[in-house]
């Protein structure tokens, strides 16, 4: 995964997005070290007054917004109006995340809202999506859904921990393989054929989900509307 911008560039896109919060909203949170400073952000005109709640998007944008006193709500219980969320990488108007393994409830609740702004630094933009493509995956399942992968021509890595050995578990007690395809021609097609994987849970491919693009810089935040 690209990890190379600036905190001061990732601070500038998520504060941006931040502002468009408005009185009354129900924002989705997205998982990141980008969407954490909108979270931040929001947390802090929640402290003026700001009246808003948050659906997170992962056990650590929970526990954030929880430290920041956002209100949260579940999906059960409310409809988003407007979710930010970061990205691993973005061509295209498309989207590759999950570089947080947090990407089946990023997905769920950034399709969901009514308007989803990607947050991200200018390493993130690229002119084809090419990092490789996280797939969560039922643990029973690795196995198959590898063979099914590079069938597909990917090459299939299963994610491992930093700090424990073995796999990375996901928040829904699930397995990541990450997919290398290279350079991706078809997203739309790739998407569908990830998705018809059996014991595929949810793919990081994100393909005309997201509505507007703030791109921070240390100089200031470039904010694009992206073709759905
Ligand atoms: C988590 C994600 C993140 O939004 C993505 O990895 C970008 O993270 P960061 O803002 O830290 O670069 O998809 O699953």
């Amino acid at each position: 995964m690209k990890q190379g911008g600036s905190d001061a560039a990732k601070q500038a896109a998520g504060e941006s997005a931040a502002e468009t919060v408005e009185d009354g909203m129900v924002v989705g949170l997205g998982t990141g070290s980008t969407a954490a400073h909108a979270i931040r952000a929001i947390g802090r005109a929640v402290d003026a007054g700001l009246d808003v709640v948050g659906v997170p998007t992962s056990f650590q944008s929970r526990q954030l917004a929880r430290d920041c006193g956002i209100p949260l709500a579940d999906l059960d219980d409310v409809s988003v109006d407007l979710a930010i969320d970061g990205a691993d990488e973005v061509a295209d108007g498309n989207l590759i995340k999950g570089g947080g393994a947090a990407h089946a409830r990023e997905k769920v609740v950034d399709a969901s809202a009514d308007r989803f702004l990607v947050v991200a630094d200018p390493t993130k933009e690229a002119e084809r999506l090419s990092v490789p493509v996280p797939v969560e995956v039922l643990p029973m399942a690795r196995s198959t859904v590898a063979t099914a992968v590079a069938d597909l021509d990917g090459d299939p890595t299963l994610r491992c921990a930093e700090r424990k050995d073995g796999p990375v578990v996901t928040d829904n007690g699930n397995l990541v393989l990450d997919c290398d395809f290279g350079p991706i021609d078809d997203p739309a097609a790739l998407a569908s054929d990830l998705a018809a994987l059996p014991g595929v849970v949810e793919h990081g491919l994100f393909v005309d989900v997201a509505d507007e693009i703030h791109v921070g810089t240390t100089d200031g935040v470039t904010v694009r509307a992206l073709s759905k």
